[in-house]
């Protein structure tokens, strides 16, 4: 379940500090990955030492290290499936609650836009306190997930609330945190999109305006919902949100026609959104095409096409879906591609809406037509609510409740 979740744990100065290493050795224990950042005055409490040798990964405090290397706490937040700080003290509580951001956890904090999770640990007054209370719940407002502290002997000698949790209680918020069952848990999905670019020589090629947006739309909403996604990706700059969906990227009509076909196997579904070039030069130049010839006739020949071949080799079980782009007759055009390609769907859109170009915008309004012949017609909308009207078009014909 925490195989390869990357978790980045933030230490303050509390005494509990010295519990997180056992933190760390299960968590590792369990194939997560694990990073670790602590506040100078938390280094009092643990070694960061000890914490490195457990992670198996570097851990940092400040913003510069001894060898003057800046530590980026953006890059630490990116990694980040989940942020989990623990032991969190009244004052590092107080400034999360109001933006401070002074320190290296803080920073990495304000940046972090994966969920976030405190394990609190203070004295009994200082948990009492009114500004305590009113922190914790701002915190909660914003979705921060609290693990409750614990009653009993404090350092102080008080006995009381203000223990943090312990470690295997910690461990066990964690892991239930990712077990999240999702409707599409053990499903595997293929998605491409993007371009292909079809070289003339070696600095020109034929390519088109798709710019791959509602293919990775698509993909990430399937890895949203828990589906295991590898999107196989023309040449574009768009890339996708969700940080498991596992992108392979290609160029060519025939590389995406070589991965998507050899990914495809085993999937449960699989979404073909790239505008794969129909034509690609018979014969590629060497060399830079000179203009000296005066006109100049390039011989085109047809590429594969990755559809029809799915189709033709697919599972029963597998769900294959297609898009049409069409300028005229668009549902006629679609339906006629659903049945000579053997899909379960299709998504009709076209490049001359009302709405004005599909390529490269935001936005699409498309209908989605099943072999069984139900149409669903969408207004026009976003790429990533367009995606998630397909996606639950596609789960509603496989039988999954979304
Ligand atoms: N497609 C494909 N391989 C190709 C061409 C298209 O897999 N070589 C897929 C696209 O990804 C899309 C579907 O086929 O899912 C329809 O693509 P589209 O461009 O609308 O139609 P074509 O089949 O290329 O036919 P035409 O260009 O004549 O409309």
């Amino acid at each position: 379940m925490l195989q390869n979740k990357n978790i980045l744990i933030g230490i303050t100065a509390g005494i509990a500090a010295y519990k997180i290493p056992l933190l760390v050795r299960l968590l590792v224990k369990e194939n997560a990955k694990v990073k670790v950042i602590l506040t100078k005055d938390a280094t009092q409490f643990v070694t960061p030492q000890t914490l490195s040798v457990l992670s198996k990964n570097e851990v940092i405090v400040d913003f510069f290290d001894e060898k003057n290397n800046w530590n980026s706490h953006v890059q630490y937040a990116e990694w980040a499936d989940l942020m989990v700080v623990a032991p969190l003290t009244a004052n590092t509580l107080s400034k999360m609650a109001n933006g401070v951001c002074d320190n290296l956890l803080l920073a990495t904090y304000l940046s972090a836009k994966c969920p976030v999770m405190i394990a609190p640990a203070m004295d009994l007054d200082m948990y009492q306190h009114a500004t305590t209370t009113e922190n914790l719940k701002k915190l909660e407002t914003i979705g921060t997930k609290i693990i409750p502290v614990e009653s009993g002997e404090l350092a102080s000698g008080l006995v009381g609330e203000g223990r943090m949790a312990e470690p295997e209680t910690i461990f066990k918020a964690i892991e239930k945190f990712f077990d999240v069952k999702l409707p599409l848990t053990g499903k595997t999905a293929v998605v491409n999109a993007g371009p292909t670019y079809e070289a003339i020589d070696p600095v020109r090629f034929i390519g088109n305006r798709s710019s791959g947006k509602m293919g990775i739309c698509i993909a990430d909403r399937l890895a949203e919902l828990g589906a295991k996604v590898t999107l196989i990706l023309g040449p574009t700059h768009n890339k996708p949100q969700q940080k498991s969906v596992k992108v392979i990227d290609v160029n060519t009509a025939e590389e995406m026609f070589s991965q998507t076909t050899s990914e495809a196997k085993q999937a449960d579904i699989v979404v073909c959104a790239a505008a794969v070039a129909d034509y690609k030069a018979k014969h590629v130049s060497d060399s830079k095409i000179k203009k000296d010839k005066g006109e100049l006739n390039i011989e085109l020949e047809k590429t594969k096409d990755i559809l029809a071949e799915l189709g033709n080799t697919k599972a029963a079980k597998q769900c294959l879906v297609g898009f049409a782009l069409e300028t005229e007759n668009v549902e006629e055009y679609a339906k006629q591609k659903l049945t000579q390609k053997k899909l379960d769907m299709i998504v009709a859109n076209s490049a001359r809406n009302a709405y004005g170009v599909v390529f490269g915008s935001d936005s699409n309004q498309v209908t989605v037509i099943d072999k069984n012949n139900n149409l669903s017609k969408f207004e026009l909308l976003s790429k990533e609510d367009t995606a998630k009207k397909i996606v639950s078009t596609i789960m509603n014909y496989i039988g999954i409740k979304a």
